[in-house]
């Protein structure tokens, strides 16, 4: 044999042995929690045989309880770079059967070196998380990790995408990765997300709490929209990360994969004129309006369980991936309040980053009104989605379903800030306010005399629709591009894109604005 091979040789077995044998009983006790091993799960992301693994050797260099003379290779991590669907991406899996995942100075060290490789290289990164943290026995090294880790993440904000995957624990400090990161999938059952877990949540205010009711993937998934993307199992959730790679750019200067145009250009979708009840009080349902538009009907959604009065989606019109944004009247009428706000406030930054346009489907009666809401904050929340969408550059249409009402209407991508197409059905209601609410302030003393306040009402109501919220009032405004018929919103959408295709606006010279986070 050449020189070395022998040693090269033993160290190759040894590392397989670590992977394969050495470690059967916490593979076992991984299987029997109903996880899979970080091989497994690079396994089911990756392209087949893509995997190229960095530093496997690597070791920690630290002492300490159950460290001592314990130096497995790839100190719990399992980092790299393969391909899906053919594109690079960069990756790291926590492998919890060494040291339970834990974060020390060498485990950290690898991910730092796949965060700086993603972002040299311009593709994406996926981190697949599932450690008990810190590694206690490293003590301030660990929190060091951490930080490099962090401030890595945030350096790499807006150039490449950023997805972090939570497939078990991920407490503490830790949590602080996926809260960076611009998608963040888990799985039900296993992931758990926490500053502090149950027993200190116990020791400091005597609640006790399970894991799942503190941190599980639909605690997150619908009250604190930490999650993007909740899953039943790993292999859903692994296969939806790939899909939702194949809908992004690999970085900031280059546009998302495209597909054949699909002929939308032409398209007329009958179906989308009966979606949408005339009556502005009667619901529907806006994700129908998204599998109208968007080629065969499919979008991946953000957020589905969160702040479910607005929807955010990528999805592709005529090939090309766009980012839509739509009030859903099936929940609060489709009111915007402070999670929705920053919801779509969130989306649309990503969109604007990464060089996707954006279609705004409005159909929203105001921002929603009460003492919880005013002292919660929605003046600021709803300020960041105003910031947000201001501030986009890429190309912007937005379409007037039915209801356009107050500030709530100029924060949906109204002309006024910004929106480089606005389109409007005939059902389009665009007022300060609607006609009962914008009656009682003008008239209030009128009724309030009146020998029959209910026919009075009645007929300032229709004056004031027929005057105010009639289809053409903000089109002979110049506020609306074209009113269509719904049927058309596809084929007007597909060439409102191509025409606002090479948009290009600079920023202003600044050193970054300061949006009202
Ligand atoms: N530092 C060092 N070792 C750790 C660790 C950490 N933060 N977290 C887990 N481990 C080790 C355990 O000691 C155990 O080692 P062993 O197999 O040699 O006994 C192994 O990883 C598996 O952990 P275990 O506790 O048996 O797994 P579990 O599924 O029962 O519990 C946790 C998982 C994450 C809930 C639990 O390990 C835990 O609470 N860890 C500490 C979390 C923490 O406070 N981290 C610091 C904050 S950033």
């Amino acid at each position: 044999p050449a020189p070395g091979m022998d040693l090269l040789r033993k160290r190759r077995e040894e590392l397989r042995g670590h992977i394969l044998e050495g470690r059967l009983d916490a593979v076992r006790r991984q299987h029997s929690l109903g996880k899979l091993t970080a091989r497994e799960r690079l396994a089911l992301l990756l392209d087949d045989d893509s995997f190229i693994e960095l530093e496997p050797y690597r070791r920690h260099q630290a002492s300490g309880p159950g460290l001592t003379g314990n130096r497995p290779h790839t100190d719990g991590v399992i980092a790299g770079s393969g391909t899906i669907e053919g594109r690079r991406v960069f990756v790291y899996a926590q492998d919890f059967t060494v040291f339970g995942g834990s974060l020390g100075e060498a485990h950290a060290t690898k991910i730092h070196k796949v965060l700086d490789l993603a972002t040299a290289n311009g593709a994406p990164v996926i981190g697949l998380n599932d450690s008990g943290g810190a590694r206690i026995q490293e003590g301030v090294l660990a929190l060091d990790g951490y930080g490099g880790i962090f401030r890595r993440q945030v350096e790499a904000s807006g150039v490449i995408p950023q997805i972090s995957v939570i497939l078990g624990p991920c407490a503490g400090g830790a949590a602080y990765s996926p809260a960076l990161a611009d998608f963040t999938f888990m799985v039900r059952d296993t992931a758990r997300m926490y500053l502090t877990g149950p027993d200190v949540v116990e020791a400091v205010s005597g609640h006790r709490v399970t894991h799942e009711e503190l941190g599980g993937a639909d605690v997150h998934g619908s009250s604190s929209g930490v999650a993007t993307v909740v899953h039943d199992s790993e292999e859903e959730c692994l296969a939806d990360v790939r899909y939702l790679v194949s809908l992004l750019p690999v970085n900031y200067l280059e546009p998302p994969p495209e597909t054949a145009p699909t002929g939308a250009v032409d398209d007329y979708r009958p179906k989308l004129a009966r979606l949408v009840p005339a009556e502005p009080n009667q619901p529907y349902d806006m994700r129908e309006v998204f599998a109208e538009i968007a080629d065969d009907g499919e979008f991946f959604e953000l957020h589905e369980g969160w702040a479910r009065n607005v929807l955010c989606a990528l999805a592709r019109i005529d090939g090309r991936v766009t980012g839509l944004v739509g009030n859903q009247p099936m929940v609060f009428a489709g009111v915007l309040d402070g999670p929705a706000s920053q919801k779509a406030a969130r989306f649309v930054r990503f969109c604007d980053a990464f060089g996707i346009p954006l279609v705004s489907l409005v159909d929203v009666p105001g921002f929603l009104p009460g003492v919880e809401q005013e002292r919660s904050g929605i003046i600021r929340q709803g300020a960041q989605l105003l910031h947000a969408y201001c501030e986009a550059t890429v190309p912007r249409i937005q379409v007037i379903l039915r209801k356009a009402y107050g500030g709530a209407y100029i924060v949906m991508d109204s002309r006024s800030i910004g929106t480089d197409l606005s389109l409007a059905w005939p059902t389009n209601q665009i007022a300060v306010m609607g006609a009962e609410g914008a009656v009682n302030v003008l008239h209030r003393r009128e009724l309030a005399a009146a020998d029959d306040p209910a026919a009075l009402r009645a007929r300032l109501v229709a004056e004031y629709t027929e005057e105010y919220l009639n289809p053409q009032y903000a089109a002979e405004r110049g506020l609306v591009d074209d009113i269509i018929d719904p049927a058309e919103t596809r084929a007007a959408l597909a060439r409102g894109l191509a025409m606002l295709r090479d948009k290009r606006k600079p920023a202003p010279a600044r050193k970054h604005g300061n949006q009202p986070i």
